[in-house]
């Protein structure tokens, strides 16, 4: 028996990184993947996935839109009857210090980052109510609690996101929903491929465990909070970064 078997999950933000990790983990595990990303290498993710045997299937979706969510979740529920994860780990940086940053610059990461949260939950909420369960994992960050250089507009949306969490479980506990989120450290990802070397081999001399993380390891992170058996972890932000910083 695997552990997600049965379940039907969405993972937003699956087409790329640590999304696409979860994906093929959770896929590994039994689970039938709603891939969302507004990016159509969404498709060849899946198809890679699924050549692999990974039940997991692509759907463009915008997770700024309710329009768009509220019509991926209806297909779901058409096709499958219920959604038993959500994951929210769709996100952006814009990175610029205050003084120069734009307001759209500040928009744009919030309204990816944070205002999905409420349109995803309200899509899917009604129906992990009606089954009388769910689980809902969103990606926050370290630089939530330590912040970062040029990283405002991203570090108010990441702390955001704890503070979500935080009210959403007190709301839904009694529907057997967890809520929860993952705050990932130094991660290998499009955008740390990019960094100079000195900038890379800095970043892990502030690592502990003496390496970058990996999408592989947050996906065992999710998984975790994404299986049955941890239905009494709740409102809780698990920190995922070799030790960079203990909390
Ligand atoms: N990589 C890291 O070191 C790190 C560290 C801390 C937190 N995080 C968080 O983890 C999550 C994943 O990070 P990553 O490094 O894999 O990022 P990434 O940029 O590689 O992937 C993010 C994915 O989200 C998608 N996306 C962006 N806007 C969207 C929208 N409006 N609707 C649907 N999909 C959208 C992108 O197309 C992309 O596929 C993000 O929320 C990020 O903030 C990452």
């Amino acid at each position: 028996m695997k552990k997600l078997d049965g379940q039907i999950v969405i993972i937003t933000g699956g087409a790329q990184g640590i999304g696409e990790g979860i994906c093929r983990v959770f896929c590994n595990e039994g689970a039938t993947v709603f891939l969302w990303d507004v990016l159509e290498d969404g498709q060849k993710t899946a198809n890679n996935i699924s050549s692999n045997g990974g039940n997991i299937f692509f759907q463009k979706v915008d997770v700024t839109s309710q329009y768009f969510v509220d019509s991926a979740v209806e297909n779901i529920i058409k096709n499958h009857g219920k959604i038993d994860v959500l994951i929210n780990n769709a996100g952006i940086i814009r990175d610029r210090s205050i003084l120069k940053m734009t307001r759209e610059e500040w928009d744009m990461v919030q309204s990816v980052n944070v205002d999905s949260l409420f349109i995803t939950t309200k899509a899917v909420l009604p129906h992990m109510k009606a089954a009388n369960y769910g689980r809902i994992i969103s990606a926050s960050s370290i630089n939530a609690f330590q912040g970062a250089f040029g990283q405002t507009n991203y570090s108010a949306s990441k702390a955001a996101i704890v503070g979500f969490t935080h009210s959403l479980c007190r709301e839904v506990g009694k529907y057997n929903i967890t809520v929860n989120a993952v705050a990932p450290g130094f991660i290998k990802s499009e955008m740390t491929d990019s960094m100079p070397e000195e900038i890379i081999k800095a970043g892990i001399a502030q690592i502990p465990v003496g390496r970058i993380g990996t999408p592989d390891d947050m996906a065992h992170a999710y998984l975790f909070l994404a299986s049955k058996e941890a239905g009494f972890v709740s409102g809780h932000t698990l920190h995922a970064n070799g030790g960079a910083m203990p909390i």
